[in-house]
């Protein structure tokens, strides 16, 4: 079955982007990691990215806080297509991509929220979840388009909130369950994108 070929954008520690990497080393994700890329200069996960020998760009992202500057979202487009990347996998990148690279990757770009999308969009949706009360939260996998967290869903896992949670237990279970969600659907995507080439 032919591999496809990942690449993996993120802002944070990259534990999800470790938990992908792991899957691609034990075998069991018919997938190519061909490119990290980061917009913070000392992100934990450009450091996973060396320790698995994968290469790794660091992308100033210019005076913007929320999104990329249109130059560097064109020269982030050029890097992947270089890379040969067929699937980009948001894996805690916290800025959002505007149509030049959703133009050149068309249902080809995922995200992971940790919420059960659509509630609680944005930032630290854990956070929001415990304060609005909820008994049950989770994360979300899905397509990426031009709102914020708002592309179809493709999967999602939920994680109940427990009477003493604060928000770091809350997130650090939520992490846990998104390290098993992700990997997993990109798995089924890689599978059905193998199928549609062949
Ligand atoms: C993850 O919890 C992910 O759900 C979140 O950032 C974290 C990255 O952790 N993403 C968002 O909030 C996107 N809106 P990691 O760097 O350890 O993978």
């Amino acid at each position: 079955m032919s591999r496809l070929a990942l690449g993996i954008l993120g802002s944070g520690k990259g534990s999800n982007c470790r938990a992908i990497l792991a899957k691609i080393r034990r075998g069991e994700l018919a997938a190519d990691c061909r490119l990290v890329v980061s917009d913070v200069a000392d992100a934990g996960i450009l450091e996973v990215a060396r320790e698995f020998g994968v290469p790794d760009v660091f992308l100033s992202p210019g005076k913007f806080r929320a999104k990329l500057e249109p130059e560097v979202e064109q020269q982030l487009v050029r890097r992947l297509h270089e890379a040969g990347v067929e699937l980009v996998v948001l894996a805690g990148f916290m800025r959002v991509l505007k149509s030049t690279i959703l133009q050149a990757f068309p249902r080809r770009i995922i995200n992971l929220h940790p919420s059960l999308l659509p509630k609680f969009p944005g930032r630290e949706a854990w956070a929001q979840a415990l304060a609005a009360g909820e008994k049950v939260t989770g994360c979300t996998v899905h397509f990426v388009d031009a709102g914020v967290d708002s592309g179809e869903i493709i999967a999602q896992r939920e994680v109940p909130i427990l009477p003493n949670d604060t928000p770091a237990t809350l997130h650090e279970r939520i992490q846990l369950a998104e390290r098993e969600l992700f990997p997993a659907v990109i798995a089924e995507l890689a599978a059905k994108m193998a199928t549609a080439k062949s």
